[in-house]
């Protein structure tokens, strides 16, 4: 397995390309099921989640075409063609390495009135159940049953149409992303209209919905908390561009303050990201929008912040590992409190091995700034843990080994490329 090897005390300065969001290209991949058209989508990043969903989409007979760039760019073309499914089941041994897999249920189910969905399992950060996935599609007119570790959906054939689903009304008990995605995928080819009430409005939401339009779907209330849908017969082919990665821009944001940096965030949307924008600022760091860049400088100790994470647009629970190791240096005590995942602090053993003061009491972080952060050996455990602690060997005095790096591999592109061309002294070694 890779490690990643970083040499610590450097500031980071220069322009650093942002990549189309992963979690939006995650809700906008299986919409190519909904149609038996082509849908090309641009600035898909390179990552490993979008390489495992292509392979998921291959499994129902969708063809994936990635069209040519050259190896410098950033991003890919990909054209993905549902002509005729062959499948309706997603797998165990796909799904249980992707839990964004769930996210087939819907288009399937919209598209050939049934799916089979291998259930997802818990991951590093909580169970993860799907039960709102569930009620949603139910709510519009989905029978669910469940089979030796399997969930079917499908849409109950009636006298009015084989196999189709009726549409309805849902009011979230909970805000969840990927359960608003699911029902909205479902609902745009159902008979009959749906109101989709207290809906997840995060950016990707967006980006699902406007993808949703370009295809021939009607949908009100676009970046609402309240979807209104009416159901189509059919949706056709389009080419939609992923909006930029609002996480992957909060992330490299952070390098900046942490390093005493200053680096200018290429194609970002400022909106997408306003309260890690916010957050920074109040922590003393420079932020300046400019003509869909952002800039973000420190010139010295980032001050400490008292932070809940929130559904959008409060502050992003993706950005909490993150900040966390940047207010391990800050000049006072900060407090995080993770309200959306009971476990999403794995990042914390690993930063106090690097020598931060970081107390955790259930939900809540207290983060005492130390003076200095120290190099040292430590592992991956997620996504964003393994983003945090690649911003504390940035910061560190000596020499920072990242192990697992495949979970960085799922949400960063060509992450050692970027950090190395903003003056990074980090390096990825294979274990052969
Ligand atoms: C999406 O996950 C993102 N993943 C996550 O990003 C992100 O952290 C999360 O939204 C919150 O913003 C993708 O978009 C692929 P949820 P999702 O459903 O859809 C509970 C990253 O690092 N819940 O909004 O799984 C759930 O347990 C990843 O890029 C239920 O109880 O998140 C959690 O506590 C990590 N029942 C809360 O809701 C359900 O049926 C929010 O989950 C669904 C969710």
């Amino acid at each position: 397995m890779d490690r990643i090897l970083i040499r610590g005390g450097r500031r980071l300065s220069g322009r650093l390309p942002i990549s189309g969001a992963k979690n939006a290209a995650l809700t906008l991949l299986p919409c190519a099921l909904l149609t038996d058209e082509p849908l090309t989508l641009r600035n898909l990043p390179r990552l490993a989640d979008v390489d495992s969903f292509g392979h998921l989409l291959n499994q129902f007979g969708v063809s994936t075409l990635v069209e040519g760039s050259r190896p410098e760019d950033f991003g890919r073309v990909m054209t993905m063609r549902a002509g005729r499914l062959t499948g309706t089941t997603a797998p165990y041994d796909i799904v249980r390495k992707m839990r964004a897999s769930i996210l087939v249920l819907g288009p399937l189910v919209g598209r050939a009135g049934e799916a089979t969905v291998s259930l997802p399992g818990g991951c590093a950060i909580g169970n993860r159940p799907i039960d709102l996935h569930l009620k949603a599609l139910e709510a519009i007119g989905a029978r669910i049953e469940f089979t030796a570790g399997y969930v079917k959906a499908s849409a109950p054939r009636s006298t009015a149409g084989g196999g189709r689903l009726a549409g309805g009304r849902y009011s979230f008990p909970v805000v969840s992303v990927g359960a608003t995605e699911n029902v909205v995928m479902a609902a745009v080819t159902a008979r009959g209209g749906s109101r989709i009430e207290n809906a997840a409005r995060e950016p990707e939401i967006v980006d699902l919905c406007r993808c949703l339009v370009a295809m021939g779907a009607r949908i009100d209330g676009i970046g609402t908390e309240t979807l209104e849908i009416e159901g189509v017969d059919r949706l056709h082919g389009a080419t939609y561009a992923v909006m930029p990665d609002r996480i992957e821009a909060g992330s490299y944001a952070c390098a900046a303050a942490i390093t005493g940096g200053d680096l200018e965030l290429a194609g970002v949307t400022a909106d997408d990201l306003r309260a890690t924008l916010d957050a920074l600022a109040a922590a003393g760091v420079t932020v300046e929008e400019r003509r869909g860049n952002v800039r973000v400088a420190a010139t010295g100790r980032i001050g400490p912040l008292t932070l809940s994470t929130a559904p959008y647009p409060g502050f992003a629970t993706d950005m909490q590992a993150q900040f966390m190791a940047m207010l391990a240096l800050a000049t006072g005590a900060s407090v995080l409190t993770e309200t959306i995942f009971e476990n999403r602090y794995m990042h914390v053993p690993e930063l106090a091995r690097m020598g931060a003061d970081i107390q955790v009491r259930g939900r809540t972080a207290v983060v005492r700034g130390v003076d200095r952060l120290a190099g040292a050996p430590v592992m991956a455990t997620d996504l964003r843990a393994s983003m945090s602690l690649v911003l504390a060997g940035l910061a560190a005095e000596g020499e920072t080994q990242v192990s697992r790096v495949y979970h960085l591999d799922r949400g960063y592109e060509r992450l050692e490329e970027k950090l190395s061309a903003v003056g990074a002294d980090i390096e990825r070694v294979g274990d052969g």
